[in-house]
């Protein structure tokens, strides 16, 4: 829907440089809202930045959400502003193993702090990005929200760091948070060694490489296509308006379907018409090894059903990559 009285309506996007951040940003944007995207482009690219900076309705800010005040900042720029959708993040696993008080200080202490700034600012919504990674080592599946517990163990900072900031915003009057499970698509950067598995594997078969499988393949992940991911932070956003409810707002966002990495290679192999044999090395330290999800609270709650297909997904995932050579 394009609406032409949206754009009264200012949403601020952290990480709004990043992978998903700038395609909930495009999204915004083609439905007319004001968008005041934030990024300090530790991860975030600006190649992602060009579609969105066409928009006469964007406007963008070069800042760390790790500064104090920022957001305070940001409504009295644009008093218009109803809405923070905080995807900024240091989203890698094995980056917070090496580096887990600088993580707990992006992923938890500064989203609380930014929490608070929209409470006193009036924000309708806070949407925050949480992760599957809250479930630590969790083996009922598929996993479901009231899993995650103050007695579960996570297996990284990251998983610590995304479960304690999801359990402030989950009961904030404004707050609702989204545990993504493993989201994938184009503008996923493959480049660094902690990118995510679908975002590699596609780059080492285009540049004739074999693929690296970390263990022994026979882990799980639920793969979710940035699209669908999107339509869900939208139906968030709308869902903490309307909410009356009392009680926690913590939602998984997944597909329900369980991939293991060895099927994953194989496709994107497939796919690619490739017929090398994956290499299998040491596993990753603060790996989890299961994970899927229950999509059912989310789908009672908002009606979101994720649409794309892993097949439907990795294939317009290598179209992209072919395109711009990654
Ligand atoms: C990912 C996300 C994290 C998110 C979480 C949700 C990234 C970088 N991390 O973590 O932000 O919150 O999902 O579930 O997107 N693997 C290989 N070969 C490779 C790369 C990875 O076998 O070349 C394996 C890993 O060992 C792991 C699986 O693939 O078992 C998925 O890894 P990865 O894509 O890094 O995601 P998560 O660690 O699940």
């Amino acid at each position: 829907m394009n609406n032409p009285y949206h754009h009264k309506i200012g949403c601020v996007v952290t990480g709004a440089a990043g992978f998903v951040g700038s395609h909930l940003a495009e999204r915004l944007l083609y439905e007319n809202y004001h968008v005041v995207g934030v990024d300090n482009f530790f991860s975030g690219r600006r190649e992602n930045l060009t579609t969105l900076l066409e928009y006469p309705h964007f406007t963008f800010y070069e800042r760390s959400i790790t500064e104090a005040g920022i957001l305070r900042y940001l409504k009295g720029q644009h008093p218009n502003l109803e809405c923070c959708f905080h995807l900024a993040a240091i989203v890698s696993v094995p980056y917070s193993m090496d580096y887990p008080e600088a993580v707990m200080e992006v992923n938890y202490h500064s989203t609380v702090r930014l929490l608070r700034e929209a409470e006193q600012q009036d924000f309708k919504g806070f949407v925050f990005a949480g992760s599957s990674a809250e479930y630590g080592g969790e083996q009922r599946l598929p996993l479901r929200e009231e899993y995650a517990t103050d007695n579960t163990k996570q297996l990284s900072a990251y998983g610590r760091s995304k479960f304690l900031a999801s359990r402030e915003v989950g009961v904030s009057r404004c707050g609702v948070a989204l545990r993504c499970f493993n989201i994938y698509g184009p503008r996923q950067d493959p480049t660094s060694p902690y990118s995510g598995v679908i975002s590699r594997f596609v780059n080492m078969g285009l540049s004739g490489r074999p693929l690296t499988i970390f263990g022994d393949g026979r882990q799980t992940r639920d793969f979710i296509y940035v699209s669908d991911v999107v339509e869900a932070y939208v139906e968030a956003a709308s869902l903490v308006r309307k909410s009356t409810r009392a009680g926690r707002k913590i939602y998984n966002i997944g597909t329900g379907k369980s991939t293991t990495i060895t099927l994953l290679a194989e496709t994107v192999n497939n796919l690619m018409s490739r017929h090398h044999q994956p290499v299998f090395c040491s596993e990753r330290p603060g790996d989890i090894l299961f994970s899927v999800a229950s999509v059912e609270a989310f789908r009672n709650a908002a009606g979101w059903e994720p649409l794309v297909s892993l097949r439907e997904g990795l294939e317009k995932t290598i179209s992209w990559a072919r395109a711009v050579g990654e």
